[in-house]
C-alpha cells in the first residue's frame, strides 16, 4: 500500500512550521525529543527545533544527560505539535553533530543568561545535576567570570536530526476524519501510505 510520496514530508514540515511562526503559534519553534537513558527508561524534553543549513537541528550542552543519550547515529523520536494548524508530526531521526564553528557562531545569538549557564555547566557543575538550593545556584552564576572576548565553551553542542520516518496527522478535516500519512525514506525517495488515524 506504499506509493511514491506526493510531497516531500520534510519540505512540508518546514513550510508548515514557517506558516505557524507567521501566525505566532507558541509551538512553532519547538519540538519534543525522546531518547533512552542509560537505565533503559524513555526520557522526553522540549527543545527549540532549529533550521540549520536547511536541516533540522537542536542545540544544547554536552554535559547534560540527554547529550550522552544521543551520540552520532542514535535513533531518536521527535514530536512537533502545531496547535495553530491542528498538525502533529512524529519523526524518527538519526543524530549527527553540527560542526563546532556553526555551533559557536549560533551560540553568540543566545541571551546572556543561557550563555552564562553554558559556562557554569562547563566549569562548575554539569547540567541537570542537583544543587543545594536556588540561592546557591544564583550565587555561582553571579560570581561567574566569563571569558573575554566572550566565546562559547567547548561543551556547547548541536545535533542535526535527519528524519527517516515521518507520521503526519492533520486534524483539520471538514468531515472530521483526521488525515494521517506515514512516510518512509528509501533509496528511491520517500514512500507514503495512508494510516487509520
Ligand atoms: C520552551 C522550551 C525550550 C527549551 N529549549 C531547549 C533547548 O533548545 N536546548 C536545551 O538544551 N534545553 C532546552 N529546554 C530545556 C529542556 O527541556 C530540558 O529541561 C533541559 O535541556 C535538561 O534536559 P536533560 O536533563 O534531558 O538534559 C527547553 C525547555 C522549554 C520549556
Amino acid at each position: 500500500m506504499q506509493k511514491p510520496a506526493s510531497i516531500d514530508p520534510v519540505d512540508k514540515l518546514r513550510a508548515e512550521r514557517a506558516r505557524a511562526r507567521k501566525i505566532q503559534d507558541p509551538c512553532a519553534t519547538l519540538c519534543t525529543v525522546a531518547s533512552v537513558d542509560k537505565e533503559g527508561f524513555p526520557q522526553a524534553r522540549t527543545l527549540v527545533l532549529r533550521d540549520v543549513q536547511e536541516q533540522l537541528a537542536i542545540f544544547g550542552n554536552e554535559t547534560s544527560p540527554k547529550w550522552q543519550q544521543m551520540p552520532e547515529g542514535t535513533v531518536v523520536a521527535v514530536v512537533v505539535w502545531l496547535p495553530s494548524l491542528s498538525l502533529q508530526y512524529r519523526l524518527r531521526c538519526t543524530t549527527r553533530p553540527v560542526a563546532t564553528h556553526v555551533v559557536h557562531e549560533s551560540w553568540q545569538q543566545r541571551p546572556e543568561t543561557p550563555k552564562k549557564l553554558d559556562w557554569l555547566y562547563t566549569h562548575h557543575q554539569p547540567q541537570s545535576t542537583p544543587v543545594a538550593d536556588r540561592a546557591t545556584l544564583l550565587g555561582i552564576l553571579a560570581s561567574l567570570d566569563l571569558p573575554e572576548p566572550l566565546i562559547a565553551p567547548d561543551t556547547a553542542a548541536g545535533l542535526f536530526l535527519t528524519p527517516h520516518v515521518i507520521d503526519r496527522l492533520d486534524l483539520d478535516q471538514p468531515d472530521g476524519v483526521h488525515d494521517r500519512r506515514h512516510f518512509e525514506r528509501t533509496d528511491r525517495g520517500w514512500l507514503e501510505s495512508v494510516l487509520v488515524p
